[in-house]
């Protein structure tokens, strides 16, 4: 039923468009818990999400037809749950290569939001489904901002690829999702194939605010840190004065 021996997998070589859906995410979930078979890399598109899902329980809003929303499944059986964060990896590393095509400056802004110099371009949502030492199987969603130029006054730090290059014209959001889907499987196959410390070195030389000193909110306080580094663990690094202190995402706040 499921392809979990693939190594090279390509995502998006099944591909179901769907007009509207709720969250790409959250329709992979419902059929799996139908036990509908899904093979590994079959990529959700939808047009239109009307109850789009961000991380911490945010939501994702996202134009009709102006930005690409999808998910995809994989079964990455190789990786245990201690190093599921070199998932995030992988997706991070193969949205920045795709974007450096149109935009220079990209960066990773930890855990796994992608910037377009200062503002954020695309999210990503991940969700691992853990039975005992394995990763059973991971709904990757991603929502990229392609052609949207107008955003709420919340989202004043977002932007799109179209909306950063100051283009005229539109994107073809199919035949960017196509490029997309090969860059990302690329880097998953990379994963599998080659040592995951190169992958988080290269998630590290891009990261966003790296070695800057700027202002954060931990536990309701303002401190002016710079950020070292990301190690195995996902856990941020960041020096404080003299000392160097380790993070999950939930307790650090950028502030811009
Ligand atoms: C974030 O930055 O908060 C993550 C955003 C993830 C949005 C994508 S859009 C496709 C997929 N379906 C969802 O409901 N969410 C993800």
């Amino acid at each position: 039923m499921q392809n979990n021996t693939n190594i090279r997998l390509y995502i998006g070589e099944n591909l179901k468009i769907a007009d509207s859906l709720p969250s790409t995410n959250e329709y992979i979930k419902e059929e799996i818990a139908k036990s509908t078979p899904f093979e590994a890399g079959t990529v959700i598109l939808a047009k239109e999400q009307t109850k789009g899902r961000g991380q911490r329980n945010n939501s994702w809003n996202s134009p009709k037809n102006e930005n690409l929303t999808f998910s995809y499944i994989l079964y990455p059986t190789f990786l245990s749950p201690l190093s599921q964060f070199y998932l995030t990896v992988s997706v991070s590393l193969a949205l920045v290569k795709f974007l450096k095509q149109y935009i220079p400056d990209v960066f990773i802004k930890w855990p796994n939001d992608i910037m377009a110099g200062n503002k954020k371009i695309c999210g990503i949502l991940i969700e691992n489904t853990i039975r005992g030492n394995k990763i059973k199987h991971s709904i990757v969603g991603i929502g990229l901002n392609v052609n949207q130029t107008l955003f709420e006054n919340s989202l004043k730090q977002a932007t799109s690829i179209k909306a950063y290059l100051n283009s005229k014209q539109n994107f073809e959001l199919l035949k960017l999702a196509k490029k997309l889907f090969g860059f990302l499987s690329e880097e998953y196959y990379t994963l599998q194939t080659k040592n995951p410390h190169d992958l988080l070195a290269a998630y590290n030389k891009h990261l966003f605010r790296k070695n800057e000193e700027k202002p954060y909110i931990i536990d309701n306080k303002s401190f002016n840190a710079s950020i070292i580094a990301v190690k195995e663990d996902g856990l941020l690094r960041l020096k404080i004065g003299e000392h160097i202190y380790k993070y999950a995402s939930k307790e650090v706040k950028y502030v811009f």
